[in-house]
């Protein structure tokens, strides 16, 4: 199957009843690990890439990689991702090279750090969404601000201090014409999300339930979904790191979300543990071993049993098959005769 657009992955996803987890990479072997737990569990995919991963691989690597995921696995559906767009540029970039949606995440200025007005968030979405959708490309919008700060891209803060508004959702929908929207709702990025267990509720699901009413068909996206496992924790611990006490987001709590319009799942942080912990045990246990085979292997094995446990919890693992791909050129005539909307459907309050 060729690469497609999240949009039809989400559209799918929502018709289903189900999240897509997104994920992110850097290189081969989290491709690989990505591909292989896809093929576990039969799941349909979103594959993304940060700025700091473009300027990590160089935007060719990424790209013929993903051309190669998608060669090697034509039953499952693949789509390539921008994470984090900080400008119209990036996202211009993103869509020459072949990327099949973009995130314009103008909730922040293009240093990536200081909130932006919602004037200017507006702006700058409207116009990445037209430029996007004439060319079949999908888009997702950010309305409020994440917690954490990731490789220098964040504002900051708890995750608490900038929570979307249900009605600036509902006008940022309206006027951007996104394809999905990602809203903050108490989670931040990284390993350092919450200082104490969580009992109850962590996230503010009132106003992820409160925007899904008023958006019952808009697809909902949760950036800072990492679950930061225990297990994966200890692990790197155990192995001589350093990580200090720590909780993720509840999974329980995700597919809260699911239920009430989610259908984008953000997950980066647990991936990134699995695999230090994977090499972390090699080097400790085998301090004799230096071909990279031999911790790279464990660290990819390790990534692809999180993913997959991931595709499970989120309820998109057996759904592979259930659809064919829609080009690139046809999601550009859906998007230009109207049969793929870019108005929200905006129920009373
Ligand atoms: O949004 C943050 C993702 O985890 C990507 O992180 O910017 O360090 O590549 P990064
Ligand atoms: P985590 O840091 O929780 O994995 O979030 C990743 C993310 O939101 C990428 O956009
Ligand atoms: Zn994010």
């Amino acid at each position: 199957m060729p690469l497609v657009s999240t949009r039809q992955l989400l559209d799918e996803a929502a018709k289903g009843g189900y999240g897509v987890g997104a994920f992110n990479v850097n290189d081969m072997e989290q491709i690989q690990a990505i591909m292989e737990a896809a093929k576990e569990t039969n799941s349909p995919v979103i594959i993304q890439a940060s700025r700091g991963a473009r300027a990590f691989a160089q935007d060719n690597y990424l790209y013929h990689l993903m051309l190669a995921a998608a060669e090697l696995y034509p039953q499952i559906p693949l789509a390539m991702h921008l994470d984090h767009g900080n400008s119209f540029e990036t996202c211009e970039s993103a869509i020459k090279l072949g990327f099949t949606s973009v995130m314009m995440d103008g909730s922040l200025k293009a240093d990536g750090k200081t909130p932006a007005t919602f004037a200017e968030n507006v702006e700058v979405t409207r116009k990445v969404v037209d430029y996007a959708h004439e060319r079949g490309i999908a888009v997702e919008g950010e309305i409020g601000v994440l917690g954490g700060i990731e490789d220098g891209h964040g504002a900051g803060g708890s995750g608490l201090e900038h929570v979307t508004d249900p009605d600036q959702a509902v006008e940022f929908a309206e006027l951007t014409g996104v394809d999905s929207l990602a809203i903050a709702i108490g989670t931040s990025h990284g390993a350092y999300k919450f200082t104490k267990k969580p009992d109850g509720s962590v996230l503010k699901m009132d106003l992820l339930i409160a925007i899904h009413k008023r958006l019952p068909k808009t697809h909902l996206v949760m950036h800072g979904s990492s679950s930061v496992p225990k297990d994966l924790q200890d692990i790197i611990n155990q192995y001589g790191g350093k990580l200090k006490e720590t909780w993720g987001v509840p999974v329980e709590e995700i597919q809260l979300g699911i239920k009430n319009g989610v259908r984008k799942i953000n997950v980066d942080t647990d991936n990134r543990l699995a695999i230090t912990g994977a090499i972390r045990k090699v080097f400790v246990e085998n301090p004799e071993k230096f071909d990279p085979r031999d911790y790279m292997k464990p660290a990819r094995a390790a990534m692809q049993k999180v993913v997959a446990t991931r595709m499970v919890q989120f309820g998109q693992a057996g759904h592979a098959g259930d659809y064919t791909a829609i080009s690139i050129a046809d999601m550009a005539k859906g998007y230009a005769n109207g049969t793929l909307s870019t108005k929200p459907l905006v129920a009373a309050r």
